[in-house]
């Protein structure tokens, strides 16, 4: 969070700046470039390994290599409060419709060449039965990285313990602790798991290979 609030301290000095130097501002105000708003996702999101401790320990979400439509709907989610984590909330507030589209984009080709064929490890007999339960593969993919639709998430190679978390939200999905995410698919799902089984089909999807990575800017290197 302190990078967070140091880079709109510097954004916020830097144009007090610029109006100062530029009193004739121009009529159409400039969109700023797409490294200076992805500037404060790479605080949490470049850094590999990089936990939040928020309901529980766990690291961050890989975004690099996931569908634009899947991040543009997540990030539409937090901003709308149906995704009720407060951080991301916060940060998905400030964000225009037109910075969703541009930071969703850019993620979507930000892990360079992906989505070649995944060779898919065998579950064991208990998680191929967790999987065959809710036919989680109809929706997300036989490699559950190449989902039936661009607005689902791919899942594979995802950090297990994300997975895990994300998988309770929708469970919890309206519980007034900040914690839930309110999706009618996921949430219809989520519920027939004990969180055991939860953990179980989190563990098996993260061990997959898929398209997801932590990639750090070049810029921020
Ligand atoms: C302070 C750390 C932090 C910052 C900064 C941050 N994020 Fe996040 N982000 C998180 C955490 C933690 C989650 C998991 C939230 C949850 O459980 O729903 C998350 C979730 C997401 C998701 C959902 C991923 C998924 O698979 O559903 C997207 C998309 C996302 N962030 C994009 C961004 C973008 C774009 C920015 C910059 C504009 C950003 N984040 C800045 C910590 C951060
Ligand atoms: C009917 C289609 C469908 C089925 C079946 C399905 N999912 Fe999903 N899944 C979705 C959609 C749509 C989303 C995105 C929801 C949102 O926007 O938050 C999603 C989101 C997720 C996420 C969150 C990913 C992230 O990055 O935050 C996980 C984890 C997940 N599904 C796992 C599973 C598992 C495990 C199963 C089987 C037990 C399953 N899904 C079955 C459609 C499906």
């Amino acid at each position: 969070m302190n990078k967070l609030l140091n880079t709109l301290f510097v954004l916020a000095v830097a144009s007090v700046t610029a109006h100062a130097q530029a009193p004739a501002a121009p009529a159409k105000p400039a969109v700023a470039s797409i490294e200076s708003r992805v500037a404060m996702c790479v605080g949490c999101h470049g850094i590999p390994g990089y936990q939040s401790s928020f309901p529980e320990v766990h690291r961050v979400p890989m975004i690099s290599g996931q569908n634009a439509k899947y991040i543009a709907a997540a990030l539409n989610a937090y901003k709308t409060g149906e995704r009720k984590h407060p951080t991301m909330r916060g940060i998905a507030e400030t964000l225009s419709e037109q910075d969703i589209a541009d930071i969703s984009a850019y993620y979507e080709k930000h892990a360079g060449t992906t989505g070649g064929a995944k060779t898919v490890r065998e579950p064991s007999p208990q998680v191929a039965a967790l999987l065959q339960k809710a036919a989680c593969a109809s929706c997300h993919g036989a490699d559950y990285s190449k989902p039936i639709d661009p607005s689902y998430p791919k899942i594979a190679g995802q950090h297990s313990d994300y997975l895990f978390v994300a998988l309770k939200a929708y469970k919890a999905s309206n519980s007034a602790n900040n914690v839930g995410r309110n999706n009618g698919v996921m949430g219809a799902i989520a519920k027939q798991f004990t969180n055991a089984e939860l953990k179980a089909l989190s563990g098996y999807i993260g061990s997959l290979e898929g398209d997801l990575r932590t990639r750090p800017d070049p810029k921020f290197r």
